[in-house]
């Protein structure tokens, strides 16, 4: 791999992805290590660029991270953000101090253009500030560069000996400059040509597999969702026919799907792939019966997925590698980054502690949903299949509050398959990032003919999101909506509701379990 790379130094912020995420958009290769990555190791890395980012302690902390003073020898030009400005000052001789009034939330600034991280801007400028500590002095040699009401200080530079420090966030869309920013510091501050693209994410991924694998064989969890189905096509190339994608049925798919994907992958005129599907939904039913907790049911599906795998490779033999289609919203909200588990994604927080296979590849563990989409589309994928609409691991097993049953489950089929076909038929699939039924666990009492009914209540929900870390409801038109229960309710036995979910993310999260 011989791209310039900006790496990204993670001191335990929410936000660290979402700033390599920003210095690859603006076309410079980035990757995030620990802060406290061995330095010869972060050498060899020969980064154009470091950033420190923000994190969740104070300087003075007793557990305060605090990174190898000799970073700052290494002549490479840096970044502080947040946590990473206050750590900058601290290290190199100012002083940083509880700020008089915490600022969160937007913030105006007022920036010294002449600053190359401002370059191109002018002014006034709107922030994201989320701090209580603050930097009240800067380190000798350094210059303020920016200020706002509460905080003198919202950024200060050394620019000759190319050390830049920000007290807001720039990654964050709220700034609203925050990705020129950042742009800047890549380009302007750290000199980088800017001419990385997703193709070369790709191409790298594909040596670096072929490297590591070899005539070696591996086994990929295909859900032909977009990540594990972008997964593969990387496998494919790098190993070919070493490659086996084992498709699990559990039971717990949309309507027709099992026979959808299989049509897709098993088709060899459109992809050379060894394909196995395994009806496997007897065994999930089984160890789902009377289970109602969301992460024992996760934890549950996540465990017999690997054991299905297992077996399967065994029958194939000599299978060193597993791949699955984990991407970075998985990993963070799994809290396996440190952070707080939001849920355990069934393939990471979900795998159980004992796995069969001498090693996981996971390809796109780096990347957002719509990086990944960019990958399938350089990689020649169908742009149907990419854009996809994202269907979680665990399938309708956590779109079914409380207990899995054959009976919900055919409610939830059938309802899901009358929604996705009213939203193509009203032209609408192409617009709403992801849209599903899911089934209560609320019975009520209902009249139909002339007969009272005590049945179950459909949830419809339907979200815009860009990278499915927050999301927001979609304005369904009345028209369509109406329609839609209207045949719910008179087509699938068992429902006398229909709800819709007018809830973002935050608070909720997108699936209901
Ligand atoms: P949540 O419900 O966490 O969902 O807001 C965010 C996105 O992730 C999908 N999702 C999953 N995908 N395995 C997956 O592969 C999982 O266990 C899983 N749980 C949620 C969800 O459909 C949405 O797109």
């Amino acid at each position: 791999m011989k791209n310039e790379v900006i790496v990204v130094l993670d001191f335990g912020g929410q936000y660290n992805q979402l700033i390599a995420r920003r210095i690859r958009e603006a076309g410079v290769y980035c990757e995030v290590h620990p802060y406290d990555m061995p330095l010869e190791k972060l050498k060899a890395l020969a980064p154009k660029g470091l950033i420190f980012t923000g994190g969740p302690n104070s300087i003075y902390a007793a557990d305060a991270a605090i990174c190898d003073k000799a970073i700052f020898e290494m002549g490479v030009p840096i970044l502080g953000i947040c946590y990473g400005a206050q750590l900058i000052a601290h290290m190199l001789g100012g002083v940083v101090a509880k700020a008089k009034t915490s600022e969160y939330g937007r913030t105006a600034i007022s920036l010294n253009a002449n600053s190359k991280l401002f370059e191109s801007l002018n002014g006034e400028t709107i922030c994201w500030m989320s701090h209580t500590d603050a930097v009240k002095e800067v380190p000798a040699g350094f210059n303020i560069t920016a200020e706002s009401v509460d905080c003198p200080i919202a950024a200060f530079e050394n620019a000759a000996s190319k050390v830049y420090a920000v007290q807001f966030h720039p990654e964050v869309a709220h700034t609203e400059n925050g990705e020129m920013m950042l742009n800047n510091f890549a380009r302007v501050v750290c000199g980088c040509a800017g001419d990385w693209q997703m193709a070369d994410f790709a191409k790298e991924q594909i040596e670096a597999i072929r490297a590591k694998v070899g005539a070696g064989k591996a086994l990929l969890a295909l859900s032909g969702g977009v990540d594990s189905s972008v997964a593969a096509m990387i496998l494919s190339k790098a190993i070919g026919k070493g490659l086996t994608c084992v498709f699990v049925d559990h039971g717990l798919l949309r309507k027709n799907e099992g026979d959808e994907v299989e049509a897709i992958f098993a088709d060899k005129n459109k992809l050379d792939l060894n394909f196995i599907r395994v009806d496997a939904s007897k065994r999930f039913y089984a160890k789902l019966a009377g289970v109602t907790d969301p992460e024992a049911k996760r934890k549950i599906i996540g465990e017999e997925f690997i054991r299905v795998f297992e077996e399967e490779a065994k029958k194939i033999g000599a299978v060193d590698f597993f791949v699955q289609g984990t991407i970075y919203p998985d990993i963070i909200e799994s809290g396996l980054n440190k952070s707080a588990v939001i849920k355990s994604h069934h393939n990471v927080g979900g795998l159980p502690d004992y796995v069969d296979f001498k090693e996981i590849i996971e390809p796109l563990r780096l990347l957002f949903k719509d990086e990944v989409r960019k990958v399938g589309i350089e990689l020649g994928l169908d742009s149907k299949l990419v854009n996809r609409q994202p269907f979680p691991g665990p399938g309708l097993g956590i779109r079914i509050i409380g207990e899995v049953t054959a009976e919900k489950i055919r409610i939830v089929q059938d309802a899901d398959a009358i929604y996705r076909e009213e939203i193509a038929f009203a032209g609408l699939d192409e617009q709403i990032g992801q849209y599903f039924a899911a089934l209560t666990n609320m019975k009520s009492v209902g009249v139909m003919g002339d007969s009272r009914t005590y049945d179950y209540a459909v949830v419809l929900r339907a979200v815009e999101t860009s990278d499915f870390m927050t999301a927001k409801s979609v304005k369904i038109p009345w028209e369509v909506l109406e329609k839609v229960t209207t045949r719910i309710v008179n087509e699938v036995g068992g429902v006398n509701r229909v709800l819709y979910d007018l809830t973002g993310k935050p608070p909720a999260t997108i699936e209901l379990e």
